[in-house]
C-alpha cells in the first residue's frame, strides 16, 4: 500500500533548541518511518519578516539542515528540501492567491497578532498578508493528508483546508483536506520559566557545548518557594523538573523526588543530574552534527536529493492543476 503523505517546514530564523527538539522535531524523526514525508526550509517565509535582511536566512539555512540531520532525520527516509528551490510553490501560491478573500487573510489572528508584536518591522507588506497563503501552497503542493505543526499554526491550517474546499468547489475535487497531526509532547519551558524562544535569550541549543550548557543550568530558577537547602521542594512547580521528565530515567526520576520533597538534596545535586542526562541526550546529536561539519558538501548533496525528490512530485501537481485552470498550454 502506498504510504499516506505529510508535509511540514520551518523557517530558517536561528539554531535549533531543545523546545524545537521535542515540540517538532522528535515526531518527525518518527514520523519518516511511517509516512512518505516532505519537510523543507521555509526561506521564503522567513522573507515574509526578514526581507530587510536576507543574508542572515540564507547563513541559517544549512544550520537548519545540520540540526534536522543531528536529530535523526534520514535523507534516505524523507525528502529534505529548501522551498526556494522548488519554483512551483510560487505558482501554486498565485494561483491561490486568485481564489483567496481578502477577508480570510485580514481576520486571520495570527496575522494581527505577529503584526503587533514585531513593530519594529513594517509589516504592512502584500507578502506578509499573503503568508498564510504561501503555507497553503507549499502544502496543497504534495496533496498531503496530515500537516505536524504546533498549535499556533492552527489557524494556519485551517485556512489551508477552506482555500482548498474553494478550490475544489471552483474546479473540482482535487485537493485532499489535510489534518493536523498535533505533537503530544510534553512542553519544555525555557530556562527562566517562559515558552522556550530565541527573543527570549533562555534556549539551551542543539549544539551548544556542555560548558556552555553546565552555565546556563547552573543558574536556572528552580522551585522558587525553596528559599534554603533544608526548606522540602516540590517537583511538580520547579521548573528543572520538566527537563528531568523528558532527559532522565524513571527510576532516577523517583529519587529525585523524593530527595527534593524530603530535602535531602540541594537544587545543585538535582541539577547535577540533569547535566549528565542532558550530556547523553545531547552526544549522539552532536556527534551526528560533526559529520555535516566536517563535510559540509554532504549539506548540499542532502538539499539536491531532496529538490529531485520533490520537483518532480511538484511538476507533476502543478501540471494537473493547470489544466484544471486552463492554464495548459
Ligand atoms: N509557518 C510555519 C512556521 O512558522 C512554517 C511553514 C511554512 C510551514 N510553510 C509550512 C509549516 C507548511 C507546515 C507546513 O513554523
Amino acid at each position: 500500500m502506498e504510504k499516506k503523505r505529510i508535509v511540514s517546514g520551518m523557517r530558517p530564523t536561528g539554531p535549533l533548541h531543545l523546545g524545537h527538539y521535542f515540540g517538532v522535531l522528535k515526531n518527525w524523526v518518527k514520523l519518516q518511518e511511517e509516512f512518505h514525508c516532505y519537510f523543507f526550509v521555509a526561506d521564503w517565509h522567513a522573507l515574509t519578516s526578514e526581507y530587510a535582511d536576507p543574508k542572515k536566512i540564507k547563513g541559517f539555512v544549512p544550520e537548519l539542515i545540520k540540526d534536522w540531520f543531528a536529530s535523526g532525520l534520514d535523507p534516505d527516509k524523507c525528502t529534505i528540501f529548501l522551498q526556494s528551490q522548488v519554483k512551483e510553490h510560487a505558482e501554486l501560491h498565485l494561483i491561490l492567491s486568485m481564489i483567496t478573500p481578502l477577508g480570510w487573510l485580514e481576520r486571520n489572528p495570527t496575522y494581527k497578532e505577529v503584526k503587533q508584536e514585531l513593530i519594529s518591522k513594517d509589516l504592512n507588506t502584500y507578502g506578509f498578508l499573503g503568508y498564510p497563503v504561501l503555507m497553503a501552497a507549499d502544502i496543497l503542493m504534495y496533496r498531503p493528508h496530515f500537516v505536524p505543526v504546533g498549535q499556533d499554526q492552527l489557524p494556519h491550517l485551517e485556512l489551508t483546508r477552506e482555500i482548498a474546499r474553494r478550490f475544489n468547489f471552483l474546479y473540482g475535487d482535487f485537493f485532499p483536506e489535510p489534518q493536523a497531526k498535533l505533537t503530544e509532547a510534553a512542553k519544555l519551558p525555557g530556562l527562566d520559566g517562559r515558552k522556550m524562544s530565541k527573543s527570549y535569550g533562555n534556549s539551551i541549543y542543539l549544539s551548544e557545548d556542555m560548558d556552555s550548557i553546565t552555565k546556563k543550568v547552573m543558574s536556572m530558577l528552580t522551585d522558587t518557594n525553596r528559599k534554603r537547602k533544608k526548606d522540602p521542594g516540590d517537583p511538580n512547580v520547579c521548573n528543572l523538573y520538566p527537563y528531568h521528565r523528558l532527559m532522565t530515567p524513571e527510576d532516577t526520576r523517583a529519587e529525585i523526588k523524593e530527595n527534593c520533597s524530603k530535602a535531602l538534596w540541594g537544587c545543585v545535586d538535582c541539577k547535577k543530574v540533569l547535566l549528565k542526562y542532558l550530556h547523553e541526550f545531547l552526544e549522539p546529536i552532536q556527534k551526528r552534527r560533526q559529520e555535516l561539519d566536517k563535510n559540509p558538501e554532504m549539506v548540499t548533496e542532502i538539499l539536491d536529493k531532496g529538490y529531485a525528490q520533490a520537483k518532480m512530485a511538484a511538476q507533476e501537481n502543478i501540471g494537473l492543476i493547470r489544466e484544471k485552470l486552463n492554464l495548459n498550454y
